[in-house]
């Protein structure tokens, strides 16, 4: 009764009511919010989830440029209307490498998470060129443009430092042949042995079907790899974190 009778100075007096709520709420504040700044906690490790290659690495930064995040978003909720539609939900570790993250807000055309394997490569060069060719009514832009758009890949090492400084574990090596991995996946001819031991489930092929690697190459490499990284016949979540 004596303790209860003490919270009655709080209850009458705001300012150290105030001060009160305070101490609470950024107490519960740090227990909820700190752990997640250790990302190892917090984000489960899943088999198969790896950085992105040199190709798909250019390919996702043509993503970016070109806004695709503005009418797509990358992110499966976990309701039955979407696992129905695009495929099982959206695990966290499938963006851990996504630097920025491309979960995005607005779907104006339909989420992209999973689209890697959903159509062939000419499918995606004669959809990029014209949508309207294969969907009528689509009010997606045409980007034919990138057919036209050789690329080499000049930066590519400083743009996977700069991954390797915000997390994504690229090693040395994987950045010392980095131009490498990036022609060799385009070229179907290629020895792509090395490239499929840094990164696992690599597909390699002449994406877009023309001579030289353009912008669409990367593009479609980037695309049909989405979502394909982990093997969902064997996963099971780990629910005891
Ligand atoms: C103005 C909005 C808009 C922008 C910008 C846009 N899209 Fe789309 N996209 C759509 C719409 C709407 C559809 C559905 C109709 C269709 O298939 O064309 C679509 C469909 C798609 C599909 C087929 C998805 C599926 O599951 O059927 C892919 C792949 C795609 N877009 C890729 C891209 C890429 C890559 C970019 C950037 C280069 C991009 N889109 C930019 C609106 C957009």
């Amino acid at each position: 009764m004596a303790l209860i009778d003490k919270h009655k100075i709080i209850e009458t007096n705001g300012t150290l009511l105030l001060v009160g709520a305070l101490l609470v709420v950024t107490v519960g504040g740090i227990v909820e919010i700190a752990p997640l700044f250790y990302l190892e906690n917090t984000i489960e490790d899943v088999e198969g989830v790896r950085p992105y290659s040199p190709l798909e690495l250019t390919g996702r930064e043509i993503y970016v440029r070109e806004g695709c995040y503005v009418c797509h978003s990358q992110m499966i909720r976990p309701m039955r209307d979407e696992v129905e539609r695009y495929g099982h939900y959206s695990l966290a570790a499938e963006s851990k490498y996504d630097h920025p993250f491309q979960w995005g807000s607005k779907r104006t055309g339909p989420d992209l998470a999973r689209v890697g394997g959903r159509y062939s490569d000419e499918w995606h060069v004669d959809h990029l060129t014209n949508p309207q060719s294969v969907v009528p009514e689509s009010v997606m832009p045409k980007y034919g443009f990138l057919a036209d758009r050789y690329i080499e890949p000049e930066y590519i090492e400083d743009l996977m430092k700069t991954h390797r400084i915000v997390g994504v574990p690229y090693t040395d090596e994987m950045i010392e042949v980095a131009k490498e991995d990036f022609v060799n996946q385009a070229d179907p001819w290629s020895d792509s042995e090395g490239l499929l031991e840094r990164y696992p489930n690599a597909q390699v092929r002449n994406f877009d079907g023309q001579d030289g690697i353009t912008e669409m190459d990367a593009l479609i490499a980037y695309m049909q790899m989405l979502g394909t990284l982990v093997d969902f016949s064997t996963f099971t979540p780990d629910a005891s974190r």
